[in-house]
């Protein structure tokens, strides 16, 4: 399983029979509605709007894991695909794209399967109330992305299945968990391996990933810094090959 990190919390990930995009942001968009502040770090790279994802997750509605002009671009009529969204990015969704897709409202504890994928909407604590994160399951790999939300207990009781990669907000700004707390989530999940996100790409929250790398050596995980659009082969990592 291969996963592309487009900024924020976006996700390209690909398996050997689907692929899956996860809160694409893939515009400027924010910077052309409030400006400065929210311009993008990391240049465009218009390749990822011409992607043929057959899943589409979002975690919630907020306009950097929600943005209607990527959806639109990704969203083709003569492709109708399952849109798996927490409550309120269900409802803009369906209204700001609708056509034929599957829009399907995911709330805490459902579940959804296309061939061997399965997900599970789990709980987040952000300040759209009806965040959620995903867990992943396909190919002997469980990924937990956590979408936007701040750290508790709550999260990790949720995921009792052991978390081979786990996908965290780490910024600590805006209802997000900061680095230390992350770290002690991937300690509460037993990630086997945690990968830091929602950093790096607007400089008004230009934080690093420092703080969650650090908290998570002393507490001895693994860890990977990808960098915006680095490919990540997960079960090379996992094997420790790269
Ligand atoms: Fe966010
Ligand atoms: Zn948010």
């Amino acid at each position: 399983m291969k996963i592309t990190w487009l900024g924020q919390l976006g996700l390209w990930i690909e398996t050997d029979r689907a692929s899956i995009m996860v809160d694409p942001y893939l515009t400027d968009s924010i910077y052309e509605r409030v400006g400065e502040g929210y311009r993008r770090l990391v240049p465009l790279r218009p390749e990822y709007l011409a992607c043929r994802p057959d899943v589409i997750l979002l975690t919630h509605d907020h306009s950097d894991h929600l943005d209607i002009p990527s959806l639109k671009a990704l969203l083709h009529e003569e492709h109708p695909i399952p849109v798996l969204a927490g409550s309120n990015a269900w409802e803009k969704a369906r209204k700001a794209v609708g056509g034929s897709h599957n829009y399907v409202q995911m709330t805490p504890g459902t579940e959804w399967s296309v061939g061997n994928l399965r997900f599970r909407a789990v709980r987040a604590f952000h300040s759209d109330p009806t965040a959620v994160g995903f867990v992943m399951q396909g190919e002997g790999l469980t990924l937990y992305i956590t979408g936007d939300t701040l750290y508790s207990r709550e999260l990790a009781r949720q995921v009792d299945e052991p978390v081979d990669v786990l996908i965290t907000v780490v910024n600590g700004q805006g209802n997000n968990m900061n680095g230390t707390d992350a770290a002690r989530l991937a300690q509460d999940v037993g990630a086997k391996l945690s990968i830091p996100t929602h950093w790096g790409l607007f400089a008004k929250f230009s934080d690093d990933p420092e703080e969650f790398l650090l908290a998570c050596r002393e507490r001895k995980l693994r860890t990977v810094r990808a960098e915006i659009y680095e490919q990540l082969d997960l079960n090379c990592l996992l094997k420790g090959e790269m």
